[in-house]
């Protein structure tokens, strides 16, 4: 079991996103933080570049946070970017390992971030990943989870899969990712104990941004 290898595009990660999505993934992967300004301990798996990294740090003064990621080279560019927010370094342990073989250092979390982080991963690993990261959080513990999903509506869902399908081509060919379609995690998170509270969708649908919370009676 190898993990994907983001390193060669790490450097240009930002520009392709910048590209074709403007500042909406950045949108998503912020419009939750809101709601975790109370998070002290926290878990972020496939961080990548540090974007949502140092804006949360910036908005949470308490948070201690645990990072893992599998590419050194985005492990790289996210300290760099944290090292810029003053204070926000010391708040941090970085990991680089792979999520499917890692337990959670320091359990449990009052919150978990995962942003366009599931899609990477095929339903047979996305389920047992989502049963692990949930058994880490504390009850009441939330889940931040942005990602792409399949719209409602015909025109919006084939616009949609087209889309998923060129990128899952590119980041299969540019990273050897082990995903190649997107698969829901909503019944993974479900079938783990948590429940939704609230989302946000942009583009149509094609981008959600989600909170999640650990139901006390989960185990
Ligand atoms: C599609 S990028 C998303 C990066 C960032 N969270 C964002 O919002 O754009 C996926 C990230 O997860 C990491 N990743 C993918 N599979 C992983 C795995 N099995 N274990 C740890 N990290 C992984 C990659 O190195 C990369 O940084």
């Amino acid at each position: 079991m190898t993990p994907p290898r983001f390193d060669r595009l790490a450097p240009y990660y930002a520009a392709i996103e910048a590209v074709t999505f403007g500042g909406l993934l950045q949108t998503c992967r912020t419009a939750m933080v809101a709601d975790a300004t109370a998070a002290r301990r926290v878990l972020v798996l496939g961080e990548g570049d540090g974007r949502f990294l140092a804006d949360f740090l910036a908005f949470n003064p308490i948070a201690r946070v645990d990072v893992v990621d599998a590419s050194p080279a985005m492990v790289a560019l996210a300290r760099r970017r944290v090292a810029g927010r003053p204070g926000a370094a010391d708040r941090v342990r970085w990991h680089v390992a792979d999520a499917r073989q890692f337990a959670p250092p320091d359990p449990p979390y009052d919150l978990v971030v995962t942003n366009f982080f599931l899609d990477c991963f095929p339903a047979g690993e996305l389920g047992p990943l989502v049963a692990v990261l949930a058994a880490s959080l504390s009850p009441g513990g939330r889940w931040i989870v942005g990602d792409f999903r399949l719209p409602d509506g015909r025109a919006r869902r084939l616009a949609a899969r087209a889309a998923l399908a060129v990128m899952y081509a590119f980041f299969k060919v540019a990273t050897r990712l082990p995903a190649g379609r997107l698969v829901d995690p909503r019944p993974a998170l479900r079938a783990a104990g948590l429940v939704l509270v609230r989302e946000d969708c942009r583009l149509g649908g094609f981008l959600v941004a989600s909170l999640w919370e650990r139901t006390p009676a989960a185990r």
